[in-house]
């Protein structure tokens, strides 16, 4: 069921270079009792113009016991620019947490690759693992060093994952892009992706998000390792509840059938291995 809270902000902030236009939205309420890593939020912004409004925002941080939800943004038009102005203590509409998240392991290893404000969904995802019995790896790739260390680097180092960065102008770590890093991490580990557990379970899964060219390369080499992969997806979205098809993409079943599916309602995760991306 969909539900449409009135949450309290708490937090509302830029973060660390002004240049780079990324903010810190913390919100109080429902919400953070039933979300999941990777699910977003619709949430209203104020527009005399247009009052029904919304901006799909994809939750980075979910405290149960405080009931509180994180979110980060970048301003990068008029509807997060209005998300700006919202005030500490302000009541804000949210619809959701909505969608499909990213499937949490409960053993072997994650490697999460992050493109940029990528990595804004996949904290979610680092919080909710259980670290003392699924080995976390992460690789972010980001413009420069200005970006990484504005999107939170102190706090995400404190998350107890080990981290590994590439920046396009080499100004923190590696110089180059995030999946000259995946391949070097999975060429570096084909032990560990070739022996399937007991079960039968991988013993190595990556879950992914950034840009769309990223998220294809990212798939693509992770097939080509035999290494599963769930792809956090980005589009328009206009309902969030999946009832407009503003938001659909093309996936093959195992059979070879071309689906539609509606990023907003059975993604924005899904396995890498089904989407279309070419189309
Ligand atoms: Fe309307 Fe997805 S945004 S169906």
């Amino acid at each position: 069921m969909v539900m449409i809270l009135k949450e309290r902000v708490i937090e509302n902030r830029i973060m660390g270079d002004p240049i780079q236009m990324l903010y810190k939205m913390v919100i109080s309420g429902q919400a953070a009792q039933t979300a999941t890593p990777g699910q977003f939020v619709h949430l209203q912004v104020a527009d005399s113009n247009e009052p029904l409004l919304r901006r799909p925002l994809s939750i980075a941080g979910i405290d149960k016991n405080t009931e509180e939800v994180t979110i980060y943004y970048k301003v990068i038009g008029k509807g997060t620019e209005l998300l700006t102005r919202i005030k500490e203590n302000e009541y804000i509409s949210v619809l959701g947490p909505l969608g499909t998240g990213f499937t949490v392991p409960d053993s072997g290893e994650l490697l999460l690759v992050a493109g940029g404000i990528g990595i804004f969904p996949l904290l979610s995802l680092i919080q909710a693992v259980d670290k003392e019995k699924v080995k976390l790896k992460l690789l972010w790739g980001g413009e420069n060093k200005q970006f990484i260390e504005s999107a939170g680097l102190i706090d995400i180092e404190k998350m107890g994952v080990n981290l590994d960065m590439s920046t396009l102008d080499g100004s923190l770590g590696t110089k180059g892009l995030v999946t000259d890093l995946l391949e070097s991490y999975l060429g570096d580990n084909t032990d560990t992706i070739a022996k399937p557990k007991d079960n039968g379970k991988q013993n190595l899964r990556v879950a992914t998000c950034g840009p769309k060219g990223m998220l294809q390369a990212v798939t693509k080499i992770c097939l080509g390792h035999n290494v599963p992969v769930e792809v956090s997806l980005e589009e328009r979205m206009a309902c969030g509840i999946g009832a407009c098809l503003g938001c659909v993409c093309t996936v093959k079943d195992l059979e070879g059938n071309l689906k539609r599916k509606r990023v907003c309602k059975e993604g924005p995760v899904m396995d890498g291995k089904e989407v279309v991306w070419d189309e």
